[in-house]
C-alpha cells in the first residue's frame, strides 16, 4: 500500500518534471507575451486635469486597445495590455479589498477587463507584495489570497508584481512563491511576471534563476532603462554577460524581461529602435511596448509589425540566443557586437550585426559567415530583415561583406538551404 503510494507521488512527480524541468507550469507564456505596458512611457502620471489623454486611466486603455486593433498589432501577435503602478485608489475598499481610483477607471476593472477581451485582447495589472507599492499604493502583503481572488474576480490575464518597500530580505524571499501560490489557487490562469531578481540584487545577493523561473512567467533582469542611447547600451552590454547565464533559465512557460521596448518613444533614433528589438528578439525576450501607440510613425509602426523579427523573438525551437563570443579575426572589427540566435528552419540563424561608436561613418565587415557561428549547411539565402531585401545565396566559407551604420544594427536571417 505504501509502496504503491509512493510509486505514484514519484510517477506524478516525473511526469511534471519531464514536461516543465525549469519552469512555471500554468500552461501561459510558451512563447515570450507580446504587448503593450505603462510602466515606462506614462510612469505614474494620474493628472488627468492636466494630462486627460495620457493619464492611466480607462480611457488610455481603451483608446490603446482600439488602436492596437485598428493598426494590426493584434493580430501580428500584441495581446497583453498591462497597467503598471498607480491604477489603485490610495486606500482599499471597506472590507478591505484592492480598489480602481474611481475617478480614473469610472467603471472598475472588471468592466474594463471585458472591454478588452472583447477586443481579442488580455489585461494586466501591477501589484506590489510589500506593504505599500512604489509609488505610495496599497501593497498586498498579508492580503495575498485576497488581492488573488479579486484580480481573477475582475478577469485579469497578466499581473506583474513589485516589491518595493520590504525592509527585510526574509520576507523578499517567500512573497514571491507565495503570491504565486495564491494566483494557482484562484484557478484563474493569469501570467505571473515578478520584479524578483531586481530586489534581490538590491540586497546585494545574487538571483536564484533557478528557483525564480520555476515559480514566475516573466522575471526581470534589468532596471528599468530611460528612454536614451546611453541607458540602451548599457542594458545591452548588461546582457552580454547575464544572456549566457539565461540561457539554462528561459523556456516556454518562463521568460527573461529585459525592459519595455521604446520603439515610439522620444529619445532613441530610429536605427536604436530597431536595435533593441533585433535584440530583443534574438534573446526571445517578452516585447512590452512602452509608448504612446495612438501617436507612433509609419516607421515605428512597420517596426513593431515586422514578422520576421517577431517570428525571431516567438521561435522558442532553440535556447535564447546570446552575444556572440568572438574569434581573434572578429575582434579586429572593434566595436561591432555580434548577437546570433538559432532559428527555424532547422540550421538557420538570426544575427544582430550592431556598430557602437557614435562618431564618424559606417563600419566595413569583412568575415567569413563560419567565424559567425553559420554553418552546418550547403548554401545559406541572408536576408536583411529591416528592409526585406535579398542579400545573396552564400556558403559557409564564402567571405561575407557590408556596412554597419554608426549606432546602428544590420540584422540578418541567414537561411539554411539543403
Ligand atoms: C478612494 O480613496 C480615497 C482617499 O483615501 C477615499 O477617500 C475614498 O473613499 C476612496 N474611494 C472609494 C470609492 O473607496
Ligand atoms: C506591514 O505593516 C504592518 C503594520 O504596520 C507591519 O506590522 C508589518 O511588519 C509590515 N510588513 C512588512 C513586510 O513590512
Ligand atoms: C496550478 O499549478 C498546477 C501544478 O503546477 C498546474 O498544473 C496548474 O495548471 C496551475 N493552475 C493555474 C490556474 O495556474
Ligand atoms: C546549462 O546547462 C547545461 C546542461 O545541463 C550545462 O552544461 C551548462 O553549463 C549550463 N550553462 C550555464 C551557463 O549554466
Ligand atoms: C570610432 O570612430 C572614430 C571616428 O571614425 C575612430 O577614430 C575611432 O577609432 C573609432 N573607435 C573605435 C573603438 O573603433
Amino acid at each position: 500500500m505504501l509502496t504503491a503510494r509512493w510509486q505514484l507521488d514519484f510517477f506524478i512527480v516525473v511526469v511534471l518534471f519531464a514536461r516543465c524541468q525549469h519552469c512555471l507550469d500554468n500552461g501561459l507564456a510558451l512563447t515570450p507575451p507580446l504587448g503593450w505596458i505603462t510602466t515606462e512611457r506614462f510612469e505614474c502620471l494620474v493628472d488627468c486635469a492636466n494630462y486627460p489623454d495620457d493619464c492611466i486611466s480607462e480611457k488610455l486603455i481603451k483608446t490603446t486597445a482600439d488602436t492596437i486593433v485598428k493598426y494590426g498589432l493584434r493580430d501580428v501577435g500584441f495581446r497583453y495590455l498591462i497597467i503598471g503602478d498607480c491604477w489603485m485608489n490610495e486606500t482599499r475598499d471597506r472590507h478591505g479589498n484592492l480598489e480602481a481610483d474611481p475617478d480614473r477607471f469610472p467603471d472598475g476593472i472588471k468592466a474594463l477587463a471585458q472591454y478588452v477581451h472583447d477586443r481579442g485582447l488580455l489585461l494586466g495589472l501591477e501589484i506590489d507584495l510589500s506593504n505599500v507599492s512604489c509609488n505610495g499604493r496599497p501593497g498586498s502583503y498579508g492580503n495575498y489570497n485576497r488581492d488573488a481572488s479579486t484580480l481573477a474576480s475582475w478577469g485579469v490575464d497578466y499581473v506583474k508584481a513589485t516589491a518595493c518597500s520590504f525592509k527585510n530580505i526574509d520576507k523578499l524571499e517567500g512573497a514571491y512563491p507565495s503570491m504565486g501560490t495564491a494566483l494557482n489557487k484562484t484557478r484563474r490562469h493569469m501570467v505571473y511576471d515578478c520584479n524578483w531578481p531586481i530586489e534581490i540584487q538590491k540586497y546585494g545577493k545574487q538571483p536564484d534563476y533557478s528557483l525564480i523561473s520555476k515559480t514566475c512567467n516573466i522575471f526581470s533582469t534589468s532596471q528599468l532603462m530611460a528612454d536614451s542611447w546611453e541607458s540602451l547600451e548599457k542594458t545591452i552590454k548588461h546582457f552580454s554577460s547575464l544572456s549566457r547565464d539565461l540561457v539554462n533559465y528561459t523556456h516556454p512557460g518562463s521568460w527573461s524581461f529585459p525592459n519595455p521596448i521604446l520603439v515610439g518613444d522620444y529619445g532613441l533614433s530610429y536605427s536604436e529602435q530597431a536595435m533593441q528589438l533585433a535584440v530583443w528578439s534574438i534573446m526571445n525576450a517578452p516585447l512590452l511596448v512602452s509608448a504612446d501607440l495612438r501617436k507612433i510613425n509609419d516607421y515605428q509602426r512597420a517596426l513593431l509589425l515586422n514578422k520576421v523579427t517577431l517570428t525571431v523573438d516567438q521561435d522558442v525551437s532553440y535556447q535564447m540566443g546570446t552575444e556572440a563570443i568572438l574569434n581573434r579575426l572578429l575582434l579586429q572589427t572593434g566595436q561591432v557586437h555580434i548577437w546570433r540566435k538559432s532559428i527555424q528552419p532547422e540550421g538557420s540563424f538570426a544575427l544582430a550585426l550592431m556598430y557602437f561608436n557614435i562618431s564618424g561613418g559606417p563600419t566595413r565587415v569583412s568575415v567569413i559567415l563560419r567565424d559567425l557561428g553559420v554553418h552546418g549547411s550547403e548554401w545559406y539565402k541572408l536576408t536583411n530583415i529591416l528592409t526585406g531585401q535579398q542579400i545573396g545565396m552564400y556558403k559557409s566559407w564564402y567571405t561575407f561583406n557590408c556596412e554597419v551604420n554608426p549606432v546602428g544594427v544590420l540584422f540578418v536571417r541567414a537561411e539554411a538551404i539543403r
